[in-house]
């Protein structure tokens, strides 16, 4: 079974994903870092992110792996350094290109096949692209000012000034829903929860209760 948890930044993606994936002993993979890994690989080669065609190049002969919950670039852990404010700059540009995003696809498809099909996957794209015939799908949200003071209580996220952290999610909003390829939309069939005013806990219990609700429907068949 893939639960597919999409939505922007700040509005607790991994803790929830996280959380639903230990309660039901399944794996876990944060595609968001795979994105952040191939735009490492871009920023190191030299090449300009907005160069599509050479940015594909470096992105296709990348090696990007998922394994124990950290990303990889050619055999390197890479988990601490692609959440650094440069890579963040440059993601959204990177991610934007359909050939960096088909391929990267694969290799969220084929780790997920990997891993028996079963997995909670968070993303943009989850339920509407990479898995749209996924069993649960869940799409997050949070206000705008929840989301900023989220992440910049985020260890991980450097430079955590909540002012800046604001205009950089807001930036990325922008840039990641208005794409042409893979916009982040809700999936039509998703469940949107307003995590504004929950604790993780609660959105966690609400998400199993999705996936309870499923696995029951698929025992029913
Ligand atoms: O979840 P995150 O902040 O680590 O994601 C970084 C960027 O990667 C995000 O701004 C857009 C891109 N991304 C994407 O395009 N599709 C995904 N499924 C996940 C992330």
């Amino acid at each position: 079974m893939v639960i597919a948890i999409d939505g922007p930044g700040g509005v607790g993606k991994s803790t929830v994903a996280k959380g639903v994936a230990a309660a039901r002993g399944l794996a876990y993979l944060d595609t968001g870092s795979t994105y952040r890994a191939a735009t490492l690989a871009v920023l190191r080669s030299g090449v300009d992110p907005d160069d599509t065609d050479e940015t594909t190049t470096v992105v296709a002969s990348a090696d990007i792996a998922y394994v124990d919950g950290v990303v990889c670039l050619d055999g390197e852990r890479v988990g601490a350094e692609v959440r650094r404010a440069g890579v963040t700059a440059a993601v959204s540009a990177v991610s934007a290109i359909p050939q960096v995003r088909r391929h990267i696809v694969e290799m969220q498809r084929d780790w997920v096949r990997a891993h028996g099909g079963n997995a909670v996957v968070e993303g943009r794209d989850i339920g509407t692209v990479v898995f749209p015939d996924a069993a649960v799908k869940v799409y997050l949200t949070a206000r705008p000012e929840v989301r900023a003071a989220r992440r910049s209580g985020d260890p991980e996220v450097s430079g955590n000034n909540p002012c800046v952290v604001a205009r950089e999610l807001a930036e990325r909003d922008r840039k990641d829903s208005t794409r042409a390829a893979s916009p982040l939309v809700p999936a039509s069939d998703a469940v949107i929860i307003d995590t504004s005013d929950m604790t993780a806990a609660e959105v966690i219990d609400r998400v199993l209760a999705l996936v309870d609700e499923a696995a029951g429907s698929d025992e029913d068949v």
